[in-house]
């Protein structure tokens, strides 16, 4: 919830000006300012310059951090939600490149978002059928909260495709009015607005094309692993925040992930060793770079991973897995290091 102190504690301008839009979403509850609440977001997030210094320093001078963790082989450091904190967020990712969090949304919150998320892709299909008929400009306030396209932005939509993730389950968390202020006044509670700051040095942002809301069927087949790094500008500084809203993984019905337990710097390079997208790597590549065994959590709903851009992951994919996965995925970034490819958000 944002609060005067929260307020205070924003460090520039523009995140002062989506805590005034939030402000004045909290005091009337209407619908048009939480639309102008996240339009304003995106609006804002045009004036993030990826590359400006930022007066706190660069975290990557730094020198290393205590190895706080000794994870088995295949398996990632892991954390309870009670105890996160820099340390061990710093820590976990310079030497591991993820950090589990247990329990970072309550039981009860991970099946409110489950429910936001069915009424979100609900809410794309009416809309959808809408346009495709002319009358999507008709349709009642209940249902543009839920999902509402960003206004004079065709070219933005083009770019993530938003009608093709809908198919596949998905939708991004910013076409969502409602469920993104939800979802990112949750982070604030948790207090990662300020865990974020002190990790990058700098304001977080997020991204719209990579922060979305996922119901996502099992897969028929073995997913390809791949970087997020590999679609972003380079030079930049990130943190992946994966919140499991299913029980899912090893043991369960639904998909969870595969990660390369070890921190990478660099793009592994894609597409080859019959690897099926130019962006991808095969599993091939993957067992021969990395001798040791992959991770493959399971995850409660509600437990959640960070990771950042060099992370090497792949969907689960094995016969057990029949029922669909929910998960959130937002990625942050340092507003001064920022992927400008992946459209920056003011948070
Ligand atoms: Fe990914």
């Amino acid at each position: 919830m944002v609060t005067p102190e929260t307020l205070a504690r924003r460090s520039d301008a523009a995140a002062a000006q989506v805590a005034a839009l939030a402000e004045a979403y909290r005091r009337s509850g209407e619908a048009g300012d939480l639309v102008r609440l996240r339009d304003g977001r995106i609006r804002l997030g045009q004036g993030i310059d990826g590359s400006a210094p930022t007066a706190w320093g660069d975290r990557r001078q730094d020198p290393p951090p205590r190895d706080l963790f000794t994870p088995a082989p295949g398996t990632l450091p892991e954390i309870d939600a009670r105890a996160l904190d820099l340390d061990h967020l710093a820590s976990a990712m310079h030497h591991h490149g993820a950090l589990i969090v247990r329990g970072l949304f309550s039981p009860r919150t991970a099946m409110a978002f489950r429910h936001d998320i069915d009424a979100v892709l609900d809410a794309l299909r009416v809309f959808l059928d809408a346009k495709a008929e002319g009358r999507d400009a008709d349709l009642p306030t209940a249902q543009k909260v839920l999902f509402q396209p960003i206004p004079n932005s065709d070219q933005l939509h083009k770019g993530m495709g938003s009608a093709f993730l809908g198919l596949s389950g998905a939708v991004g968390t910013l076409l969502s009015p409602l469920v993104s202020h939800r979802l990112l006044d949750q982070f604030e509670t948790l207090g990662l607005r300020r865990l974020l700051q002190r990790y990058f040095r700098d304001e977080p942002c997020l991204s719209f094309y990579k922060s979305v809301l996922r119901r996502a069927e099992p897969l028929p087949h073995p997913a390809e692993w791949h970087q997020d790094g590999a679609f972003m500008d380079e030079g930049i500084d990130s943190l992946n925040l994966w919140v499991a809203l299913s029980d899912c993984g090893p043991g369960t019905n639904s998909p969870g992930m595969d990660l390369v337990p070890r921190r990478l710097d660099r793009i592994v390079p894609p597409g080859t060793d019959g690897a099926l997208f130019d962006w991808s790597v095969s599993e091939e590549t993957v067992a021969r770079t990395f001798r040791d065994p992959v991770a493959r959590p399971r995850f409660d709903a509600g437990d959640a991973v960070f990771f950042d851009h060099f992370n090497l992951h792949a969907t689960s994919s094995a016969p057990d897995f029949t029922r669909p996965r929910y998960a959130i995925e937002t990625w942050f970034f340092a507003k001064s290091r920022c992927a400008l490819n992946q459209i920056p958000v003011c948070w």
